[in-house]
């Protein structure tokens, strides 16, 4: 094969950073280069960074730190770092101060611009530091190279006008900006007709999409419009804000045919004192209202959640507070986080700031709360039967088959270990190139917290 060479792009954080991921990978093919999973056998390396929490950027600047050994050994090789920690400019001047072996850095705003930034170094031999101060309009068309053929991320909007005082997020990403509902349509269209079955959409803050346009309610306008595209199975959005997730968004959930019954609805503290503290825009009587409308119109939804702990602040009864709406809404899941101080967001200037042995152990109060009603919703899955989407084989055992419900629990199913024996009997029939990427029923015969495991009820329910 014809090729330039090799690159490799290691992806932390979010969604929208494996979404961008995915636009770097197509900019790279379309230069002629390949990837390859391999560092050392790479041309190229870029680490795709996160700065929602001090951790992340902890292990990013540990890797570039060990990064530098490689670059003595292949001199040639180019390696760059992008995404939300180098937006910070402070970040960027002091990777370029700290480390030499360091070509490219180069942030969110100008992505779309990479591989120009790259010709530079590459064609100049130069060091390259460009970092836009702020946001461009949206760039339609960027090249995207995805990794899986079934699922597909889609952006609606970029940034996000929350200032949550925790978050870094509207500093490094800029402004909210939604596409236009036409650019989104066309982009699942095309999907669709490649043989995608999935597609979430995403954005900081799904449910306000298109206020920025002056549309009202054009987040459900926006669901209207995808639900109708045949061959799309599934539609997810990821993630809502309780503020903006009004009745008719509900109204039309509950009615329509591909969105899926799962939604992702970040409360981050249960105590009202906290939530104003964090500019939130809610309190913990409404969301606990709306979780309950969202059920009255859902019956079968899952909710799943963002919780933090040791805000600025946070006393024993906040604390409580948080535990008392887990128990009483009892989430199918929640993502627990420690509160990590962010440079340049009002919390981080906030008094009061929380001793790190008492967010340790409010976080492992709220995990072993969370555990056990994750694995209680989970048990009462068990002998029932469920449409799972077939994404692929379990990295450990190829005879394990994955998936996911509508719901989105992730599913683990042998198809020999099946109720149905015609189906045993038909090889054919469970050949894993035609389970991956269609529907079929399992029963859930096994649930634990975090893993269910089912077995295969019947043939192929959809897709081809
Ligand atoms: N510290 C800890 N967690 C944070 N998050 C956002 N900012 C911070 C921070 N400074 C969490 C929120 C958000 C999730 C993606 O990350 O819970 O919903
Ligand atoms: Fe951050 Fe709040 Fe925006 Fe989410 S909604 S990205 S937590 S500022």
């Amino acid at each position: 094969m014809n090729t330039l060479g090799y690159f490799n792009i290691e992806v932390f954080g979010c969604q929208m950073n494996e979404h961008d991921a995915e636009v770097l990978r197509g900019m790279l093919s379309q230069m002629g280069y390949e990837e390859t999973s391999s560092e050392e056998e790479a041309d190229v390396l870029l680490l795709n960074t996160c700065a929602v929490r001090e951790k992340a950027e902890h292990k990013v600047l540990a890797k570039i730190g060990m990064l530098k050994e490689l670059k003595e050994k292949k001199p040639n090789m180019v390696i760059g770092i992008c995404g939300c920690m180098v937006q910070q400019q402070w970040m960027a001047d002091k990777i370029k101060r700290d480390f030499h072996h360091i070509d490219l850095v180069f942030g969110t705003h100008n992505l779309h611009y990479f591989p120009h930034l790259f010709r530079q170094v590459v064609e100049e031999g130069k060091r390259v530091f460009d970092v836009w101060e702020s946001e461009s309009g949206i760039v339609e068309e960027l090249p995207k190279q995805r990794t899986s053929g079934i699922k597909a991320w889609v952006v609606i909007t970029y940034g996000c006008n929350n200032f949550c005082s925790y978050c870094i997020v509207p500093y490094v990403r800029g402004r909210e900006r939604s596409r236009k509902i036409e650019d989104i349509e066309k982009e699942v269209l095309d999907l669709a007709s490649k043989g995608f079955k999935e597609v979430t959409l995403l954005g900081q803050n799904v449910d306000s999409y298109g206020k920025d346009m002056g549309l009202k309610g054009g987040f459900t306008q926006l669901l209207k419009r995808l639900d109708e595209i045949d061959g799309i199975e599934r539609i997810r959005f990821m993630t809502s804000h309780p503020r903006d997730f009004d009745e008719e968004l509900i109204e039309f959930i509950s009615k329509s045919k591909r969105v899926c019954e799962h939604i992702h609805l970040p409360i981050q503290a249960g105590s009202n004192n906290i939530l104003k503290k964090m500019n939130r825009g809610y309190t913990k009587e409404e969301y606990m209202e709306l979780i309950e409308r969202i059920r009255e119109y859902i019956p079968h939804v899952s909710v799943t959640t963002d919780i933090m702990v040791g805000f600025p602040g946070e006393s024993e009864e906040d604390f409580n507070d948080t535990l008392d709406v887990v128990k009483k809404v009892r989430f199918d899941n929640a993502y627990t986080f420690v509160y990590s101080k962010r440079k340049g967001t009002p919390a981080a200037e906030m008094e009061d700031q929380v001793d790190e042995k008492v967010k340790k152990e409010r976080i492992q109060k709220l995990i072993s709360e969370q555990q056990q009603i994750s694995l209680e919703i989970n048990k009462e899955m068990m002998g029932k039967t469920f449409e799972i989407l077939v994404e692929g084989t379990s990295k450990n055992d190829s005879s394990v088959f994955t998936g996911r419900t509508r719901t989105n629990k992730i599913v683990h199913f042998r198809p020999n270990n099946t109720d149905n024996k015609d189906l045993e009997d038909n090889n054919e029939a469970l050949d894993s190139e035609k389970l991956v990427g269609n529907l079929v029923n399992v029963k859930i015969t096994e649930a634990k917290s975090y893993t269910i495991f089912g077995s295969l009820q019947d043939g192929l329910l959809g897709g081809n």
